[in-house]
């Protein structure tokens, strides 16, 4: 099982500071921060209508990313604006995201079997400039397979309905995380680097990393909550050991089930 990365979201630091118009908080400090305390990547979503990351920030991102040798993922949807952006930058990876301007946070999915013929040439140019490609998918093999077809080297597996669903207890948790584990499973078969996101928090981290196929995880909006009450850094470390240990688990598991 290979070590599970953490890309730390910086978007909300971002949301804070725009909520005044001002210059502070800097989401490029948090990602200073976020790199000292040890995140393996740092992820920014440049949205359409910019509510909280700005280009600005995405061009100092890609330079302090750059020299600090982590790489940037750069959040985008599909539109001839956000790859004439990726394709100046050239981030280390780019994950396509849905976006609607009425949504609070990017609620599902992309439709990437649907929307083929938008989402395939996007695919296509970024891989060529030598980005790494991601979409970002519900549980779903079809999904999966789509993203494949389309040349995309990794999914990123939505998280958001299964972490609601353990905050709000509805019930729908277990066949929830069952879809993400299924999913993981028939796209590491597809060859495909396996990330997730989205409403993770320390409770719902530990079921997610243990997903053995899982390679990365990239976590926001809970992270920059917690640095109110306990400081950035010691958010993302503490993240870091429930990572940490819910590999341990899963490893030690595995290795009781094929001694048996
Ligand atoms: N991954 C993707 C593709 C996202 O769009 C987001 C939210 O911007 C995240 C991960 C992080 O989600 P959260 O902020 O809820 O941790």
């Amino acid at each position: 099982m290979s070590r599970l990365r953490l890309g730390v979201n910086i978007d909300h630091v971002a949301t804070i500071r725009n909520a005044r118009g001002s210059t502070y908080p800097d989401p490029v400090r948090a990602a200073e921060m976020a790199i000292a305390a040890g995140a393996d990547g740092i992820t920014a979503h440049l949205r359409e209508d910019r509510r909280h990351i700005s280009d600005s920030d995405i061009e100092a991102l890609a330079v302090i990313t750059r020299k600090r040798g982590r790489p940037l993922n750069f959040e985008m949807a599909v539109t001839q604006e956000m790859e004439a952006i990726a394709l100046a930058h050239l981030p280390h990876a780019a994950c396509l995201v849905p976006e609607r301007r009425e949504e609070r946070t990017t609620e599902g999915g992309l439709d990437v079997a649907g929307g083929h013929n938008a989402i395939a040439p996007v695919v296509r140019r970024l891989v060529e400039a030598g980005i790494r490609v991601s979409c970002f998918i519900d549980a779903d093999p079809v999904q999966a397979q789509a993203s494949k077809d389309m040349g995309a080297q990794v999914i990123e597996l939505h998280t958001g309905a299964y972490c609601d669903a353990v905050r709000e207890r509805s019930g729908e948790a277990d066949r929830l995380l069952d879809a993400l584990r299924r999913t993981s499973e028939a796209a590491e078969r597809m060859g495909l680097e396996i990330h997730a996101g989205h409403g993770i928090d320390y409770e719902t981290v530990k079921p997610i990393a243990a997903i053995p196929q899982l390679a990365e995880l990239n976590i926001g909006h809970f992270l920059i909550g917690e640095a109110i009450f306990t400081g950035l850094g010691p958010a993302i470390q503490r993240m870091r050991m429930l990572m940490d240990a819910a590999r341990a688990n899963s490893e030690a598991e595995l290795a009781q089930s094929t001694s048996r």
